[in-house]
């Protein structure tokens, strides 16, 4: 049997790992060193940095297992593990960057990813962006100036959900020398596999779906094996962002139930789409899912399936009103971050206006009307009662 053509389900929940005892998983290696029998030993092992056990910040064997498992799921040739999704989002772009250069990106990427790239980048380095509305291919073309050296991407973008076209932008970059990087949390490598479409970097908040228990803060980046290499020879092992062994082993416990989790979600998640779609409280729903999204039909030709955060307008811009909306729901817990069991909502408007001026929080295409939803492993009969019970507040 051809185990490197294993499918997702095969792949994540079958070990080739053996230890002297039989353990059916893998152990915790708890250690931050290695030790070697000899001089000749620990210099070869310097020569394969990146794939030696030296030092646990470099690599770890639990840590190991995981990577590789990531690895192979996303059709990617090596994987790192780091601390959080922000660790791994800000190496990956300090790869592709120097001073002074250009990036392209899409206006709605995650809050951090855009405070990193227009503030610390730009202040510290010189670097600049020019931010695109991403829905269109030939935005990015336009956009493109001498000294650009990144295209990065976030598709879907957690709030709003809109799309990339990411075979036609990786085309476009290829042909430039210019590097694509996608945060691809959102689908999951279950749902979409952006390196098989010409991505050269994933990027993945693995405290979301990975993680998938809401246990974990945790990120992983996934290439092919010159450019990870070169990655965890400089930006993770000099700015020291790596993922505890205890981590790393969570993270592998996690990824053997991810495609079962993916499917229940995704069903979930239609399920509460469609009844928030059809209320009349609700003036719009963001869930590239839905037949009634603007770029169905990319989506259907990227992604295998879709993930369980969505985004809504409730039918009115009153705080007080959406105030009230939101502290009346008993399942959906308020807080940040999302991708776990628990179901959560979360209203941007808290947050972004602290952060943002009001002409940035408008031109991203979002208002305080808009309410975003993780969905999680609860029955969805429970979900729908809690947000309609929550929405009579809204008037
Ligand atoms: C889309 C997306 N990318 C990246 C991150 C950052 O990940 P982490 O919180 O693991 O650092 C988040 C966190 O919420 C996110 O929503």
């Amino acid at each position: 049997m051809d185990k490197k053509k294993l499918k997702d389900e095969s792949l994540l929940n079958h070990d080739d790992y053996q230890d002297q005892h039989g353990a059916v998983v893998p152990p915790l290696y708890q250690n931050s060193l290695f030790t070697f029998e000899d001089w000749d030993k620990i210099d070869k092992a310097f020569d394969n940095k990146a794939d030696d056990f030296i030092y646990s910040r470099l690599l770890n064997p639990t840590v190991k297992v995981a990577e590789d498992k990531i690895a192979a799921l996303c059709r990617g040739e090596k994987a790192k593990l780091c601390a959080s999704g922000i660790a791994a989002i800000t190496s990956a772009i300090l790869h592709c960057v120097s001073a002074g250069d250009h990036i392209v990106t899409v206006r709605n990427i995650y809050g951090p990813t855009n405070t990193f790239i227009d503030k610390y980048l730009k202040t510290k380095f010189k670097i600049t962006a020019t931010y695109v509305d991403g829905r269109e291919v030939e935005e990015f073309e336009q956009a493109i100036q001498e000294n650009t050296t990144l295209i990065y991407l976030e598709s879907p973008a957690s709030l709003t959900l809109e799309l990339q076209d990411l075979k036609a932008i990786a085309k476009i970059a290829r042909a430039k020398g210019i590097k694509t990087v996608i945060d691809n949390t959102w689908a999951s490598p279950i749902f979409q596999k952006p390196l098989t479409l010409g991505i050269d970097i994933e990027v993945h908040s693995a405290s979301k779906y990975l993680g998938g228990h809401s246990d974990v803060v945790a990120g992983v980046i996934i290439s092919d094996k010159k450019t990870m290499d070169a990655i965890i020879t400089a930006e993770h092992e000099l700015l020291g962002a790596k993922m505890a062994p205890f981590e790393g082993w969570l993270i592998l416990r996690s990824l053997r139930t991810l495609p079962i989790r993916m499917k229940a979600i995704m069903e979930n998640a239609f399920q509460v789409a469609a009844f928030l779609e059809q209320h009349p409280k609700v003036a719009k729903v963001n869930y590239p899912g839905l037949e009634s999204f603007d770029q169905y039909a990319l989506g259907q030709r990227q992604m295998t399936g879709y993930g369980g955060l969505l985004s809504f307008e409730v039918a009115t811009q009153e705080i007080a009103s959406i105030k009230k909306f939101v502290n009346a729901l008993e399942l959906f817990a308020l807080g940040v971050s999302w991708g776990g069991h628990d179901s959560l909502v979360y209203a941007p408007v808290i947050s972004y206006l602290k952060e943002l001026s009001p002409d940035k929080f408008a031109a991203m295409g979002i208002n305080a009307s808009l309410i975003r939803i993780s969905v999680g492993l609860e029955h969805t009969d429970d979900l729908t009662s809690d947000l309609e019970q929550a929405l009579k507040h809204i008037e």
